[in-house]
């Protein structure tokens, strides 16, 4: 499937690179990258390649969407990313968010990850549920990413987003980090996987599912052995799911 990207104003180009320097600054003071990286995910994943329904268009800042019971604290990134929004009228909140997340990963020292300008804002959320469900195994992982059209290998890939944040009891039920230090895109979130529990640090189910599936675990181990073959497989994936839905030809 190729895309065909729109052709958008050298004023919207514009306004997306001061928004850039402005979601780096937000972004770097108040160390909200992981919520940021999460909004993107949870923004663009609810895209199904079926029916073409759901996806990184907007809708995520309507109250009916942030009501969504796996979408418990993205309310606090919409409010964050609110003053800056404001400041650019012309960019849409789907190419908006999407920069927010790949902001994220590149100031926390992750992969670049390419950003094509031009998704148009849609007003209907989607429908609750298509996002994936934490106590869940491999068959899980495999359908909701299956409805999103991506692979095994950005299934892997993209769990490396765990890399950034923690959990928090409150939003989801399961408290803690993944990594040392929660704030720094690496590979440590596949070196950890494999080193097992350890005090202080969290795994969620879908997290562990990726050592016992047999395509998923040789993918954990090349990322955990590799950081370079992780950010460009992570830096394809990410990309991919921020322009899921969006300039298909
Ligand atoms: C593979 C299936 C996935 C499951 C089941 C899952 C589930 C979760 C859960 C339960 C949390 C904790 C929320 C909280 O309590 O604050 C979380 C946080 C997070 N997720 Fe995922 N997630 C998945 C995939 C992804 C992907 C693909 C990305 C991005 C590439 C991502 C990025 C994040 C980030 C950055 C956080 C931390 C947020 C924070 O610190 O506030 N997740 N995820």
């Amino acid at each position: 499937m190729g895309k065909s990207y729109p052709t958008v104003s050298e004023e919207y180009k514009k306004a997306v690179e001061k928004c850039k320097k402005k979601l780096r600054g937000l972004i770097a003071g108040k160390n909200c990258a992981p919520l940021m990286l999460r909004i993107a995910f949870h923004s663009a994943g609810t895209y199904d390649v079926k029916t073409k329904t759901g996806g990184p268009f907007g809708t995520i800042k309507h109250a009916a969407e942030l009501a969504h019971g796996e979408n418990n604290g993205i309310d606090i990134a919409v409010r964050l990313l609110e003053p800056i929004k404001e400041q650019f009228p012309i960019l849409f909140y789907a190419d908006f968010y999407q920069l927010a997340g790949v902001v994220a990963v590149e100031i926390t020292g992750g992969p670049e990850i390419p950003f094509h300008p031009g998704r148009e804002d849609k007003p209907e959320p989607p429908p609750e549920g298509r996002l994936p469900d934490a106590t869940k195994g491999s068959d899980h992982l495999r359908d909701v990413f299956g409805h999103m059209g991506l692979s095994d290998q950005d299934i892997v890939a993209l769990s490396g987003g765990h890399t950034l944040g923690r959990c928090h009891k409150e939003r989801s039920g399961f408290e803690g980090p993944w990594t040392v230090n929660p704030l720094i895109f690496d590979n440590s979130y596949f070196k950890e996987l494999l080193t097992g529990d350890k005090e202080g640090l969290l795994q969620l189910p879908s997290d562990k599912t990726l050592l016992t599936d047999p395509v998923f675990r040789p993918l954990v181990e090349k990322y955990a052995a590799d950081e370079d073959a992780f950010f460009a497989d992570y830096a394809e994936a990410h990309l991919k799911l921020s322009e899921l839905g969006f300039a298909d030809a």
